[in-house]
């Protein structure tokens, strides 16, 4: 009995590959085991910066197990990425093994492969390093930055409305490094049959990690192949390739068997990324009734010596406000640290937190309620791309969510709102990110079995792509969810995008949605070509193809002929078809549109003034993401999203030491993340407007938009319970000891 509700786009259903995760059935990179595969683990720098003077391996060399090590002397090239395609890696791939400098600690200096992971790991601990030291330059502030800021963005004549605005706001916010910290560790897996290579991996893209490593290895591209069936997910740490996919693929091609690595907890805190360190000067200039006249944003982030990474904090600011007169400027600074990599939300989510903790505190100098601050503000087109928006609710997100949260019953006295002996305070900020329509190709394929497959190059981070996937296929076909297969992650698969952006649904449900129709088209064709067919009478325009059956558009479907009888009339095994999303950029209903998503956040924290605990105890979010193809799994980005959004505002820093440049709380048993004790009460809400600019869907992915806003909101409601205007992440209790509220 099918199990399939009756209108599956927008139904709850459950994700089709929980049973392989509960019952361990999943495999995840470092699942993978092959015959006489051996082990490889990293040797890492333990200053910030200096030389090699001298690398020992004789004695790791000789101990029980080991077979090989690796290092700069001998690892024999590695190649560059071309210029231009610079998108498609990162500095520290670029760099890998290249020579002796060491730009931060933890790079990786050698490579001790052995026979079992424990051999490895004694011969990694026997490696003797002899560095030259040089001063490393591990400032955790930017403020020393002296160097030229680029323009983002401009429009009309910042300097002189700022000037002139009757009110004024001028405040740095900060939000400090914060490290992925995904449950599943990345890892590489490799087997080589001749000159042809397979990377089980941890990636977010396999079509890209596919061609990065064919450039890094020197291979033609079609000898490279990377597998990822499920992952443990990312956050985008696992984007692009990091370099120990290439010392792995080196390693085992020197050996001719299966290598395994896998990057431990405390390597994951310095060789695969983190979100940088921003400072952002925000100004606003307002009239006395609160129209913005001026807004300028100049942030800094921080990145290693190789990158040139701009976390892009103005990537929400042009287009969420009306503002005649608006700068976005920026400079990166370089310290002695590992490569930064976007980070769930990039640019916005940092970017917001400083607009947003600036609008309000622009609110509360007007006394204005922040709400009625972004009403009066909305933009009715986007004034940076002078663009209309293809589809935004900004506005109204702020109106649900002010009803379930109660908003109206807001005092904005400073402590004045308690409960059960605590101090509750309120706040709420605005959210927003891209979005995108990228070009992909599926193929849907009818089975002689019975079963309908779709098979893409894109990968299920962990969001329910496998599930949504499925979703489309039986809208399309009518074939029962248990008669579906999702075929992902493999970079054989035609070409699909990135598990980025939060960008697959919106790009790949269309590619779905024409492969099906194109599938269909060939199976109705054959139904009135083939010899024996019941429909062998009828021209293809007169049958339809309804629950899996194919019938004459004037008759019923009961009365119809199971896809799989044309298949064997035909002598067919199956038959499959193709199918491509057009990119929006492309798309005469999307070109001319500025597309984004929206939301608002309510933030409800509890403060207890006598033992400074502070808590966030309630969420309300509303998401503006157009059509949500399945509530249950969209709920649930959204719903982690927030609980992420508290680590932001409460917990979450990666802190290095000044002597080293090594992550001091490089552990999960020392870098706090939001537990299930942090959680708040989260409601959500999604509005659910399809965006025609999407597709036809209308869809435009829920992975990011949620973690945007949360942490502004939690500061305007811990000021708003404290009386203490935090500017820089995370909230402390040593600040919030400043509060003056028992004295009051
Ligand atoms: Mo996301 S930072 O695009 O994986």
């Amino acid at each position: 009995m099918s199990t399939t509700p009756a209108s599956i786009i927008g139904a709850a259903t459950p994700r089709i590959d929980g049973p392989l995760k509960t019952t361990g059935a999943a495999q995840y990179a470092a699942d993978f085991n092959f015959e006489h595969m051996v082990h490889a683990v990293p040797v890492v720098a333990s200053i910030a910066s200096g030389r090699i003077l001298k690398l020992e391996t004789d004695t790791a060399e000789k101990m029980p197990g080991v077979l090989l090590v690796l290092h700069h002397g001998n690892i024999g090239p590695l190649y560059r990425t071309a210029p231009g395609d610079d998108n498609a890696t990162n500095g520290e791939v670029r760099s890998a093994f290249e020579d002796e400098v060491i730009r931060h600690w933890g790079q990786y200096v050698a490579v001790v492969v052995a026979e079992t992971l424990e051999e490895a790991t004694a011969g990694a601990a026997a490696v003797r390093v002899e560095y030259e030291p040089q001063p490393a330059n591990l400032r955790v502030s930017l403020d020393d930055y002296a160097g030229a800021r680029k323009t983002g963005s401009e429009r009309g004549d910042f300097d002189s409305a700022f000037a002139d605005a009757p009110v004024k706001i001028d405040a740095t916010y900060i939000t400090p490094i914060e490290t992925h910290n995904p449950i599943e560790l990345h890892a590489s897996v490799v087997v080589w049959e001749g000159n042809h290579v397979t990377l089980y991996e941890t990636s977010q893209g396999v079509v890209n990690h596919r061609v990065v490593m064919a450039q890094v290895l020197g291979l033609p591209v079609e000898n490279v192949r990377v597998v990822t069936r499920f992952l443990g997910s990312g956050f985008g740490g696992k984007l692009f390739p990091w370099p120990h996919a290439a010392m792995a693929a080196v390693a085992a091609r020197k050996l001719d068997r299966p290598v395994k690595l896998s990057v431990n907890r405390r390597m994951m805190f310095s060789n695969v990324g983190y979100r940088p360190r921003t400072e952002q000067r925000i100004r606003l200039g307002a009239s006395k009734e609160g129209k913005l006249l001026a807004l300028s944003q100049s942030y800094l982030n921080v990145t290693s010596q190789l990158d040139d990474f701009d976390e892009n904090c103005g990537e929400a600011t042009p287009y969420l406000y009306s503002v005649a007169n608006l700068e976005v400027t920026s400079g990166m600074v370089r310290r002695h640290l590992g490569a930064p990599m976007y980070m769930r939300g990039p640019g916005a989510v940092p970017g917001l937190f400083g607009l947003e903790a600036a609008m309000n505190e622009l609110a509360d100098q007007l006394k204005l309620d922040p709400l009625q601050l972004r009403t009066i503000n909305d933009a009715a087109r986007d004034e940076d791309k002078n663009l209309p928006f293809s589809s935004r609710h900004f506005r109204e997100c702020f109106e649900v969510g002010a009803k379930r949260f109660g908003w109206e019953r807001r005092t904005p006295a400073i402590g004045s709102m308690r409960r059960d002996g605590k101090i509750i305070g309120w706040g709420l900020a605005g959210a927003s990110w891209v979005a995108l329509r990228l070009p992909c190709t599926t193929t849907v394929e009818f089975h002689g079995d019975g079963r309908v497959s779709v098979r893409c190059g894109t990968q299920d981070i962990g969001t329910g792509t496998y599930t949504i996937f499925a979703q489309v296929l039986h809208e399309k076909t009518g074939v029962p969810l248990e008669r579906i297969d999702v075929v992902l992650g493999d970079s054989a698969l035609p070409d699909g995008p990135m598990s980025g952006g939060s960008m697959v649904t919106g790009s790949v449900l269309n590619a779905i949605a024409a492969a099906a129709a194109n599938a269909t088209k060939r199976l109705l064709q054959l139904a009135s070509t083939t010899q024996d067919s019941p429909f062998h009478d009828a021209k293809p325009e007169m049958l339809a193809f309804t629950e899996g059956q194919v019938h004459k558009k004037d008759q019923p479907a009961a009365t119809g002929t199971p896809f799989t009888e044309i298949l064997r009339h035909a002598r067919l095994n199956g038959l499959s078809a193709e199918g491509k999303t057009q990119p929006s950029w492309e798309d005469p209903k999307a070109k001319g549109f500025s597309l984004h998503s929206y939301g608002a956040q309510f933030v409800e924290v509890e403060w207890e003034p006598e033992i400074a605990r502070l808590r966030v105890s309630r969420v309300v979010t509303v998401i503006d993401a157009g059509r949500i193809i399945n509530p249950k799994a969209a709920a649930n980005q959204i719903a982690g999203a927030v609980v992420m959004g508290v680590g932001m505002g409460l917990l979450d820093e990666t802190v290095h030491d000044q002597r080293t440049g090594q992550p001091i709380n490089g552990s999960m048993a020392d870098y706090l993340v939001a537990t299930c004790a942090d959680t708040p009460d989260i409601d959500v809400t999604f509005l659910d407007y399809p965006d025609p600019a999407m597709g036809e869907y209308g869809a435009r992915g829920v992975g990011e938009i949620g973690l945007a806003g949360v942490a502004p909101a939690i500061t305007a409601a811990v000021y708003h319970a404290t009386g203490v205007r935090i500017r820089e992440l995370p909230v402390r209790i040593e600040h919030l000891l400043q509060s003056k509220i028992l004295e009051a």
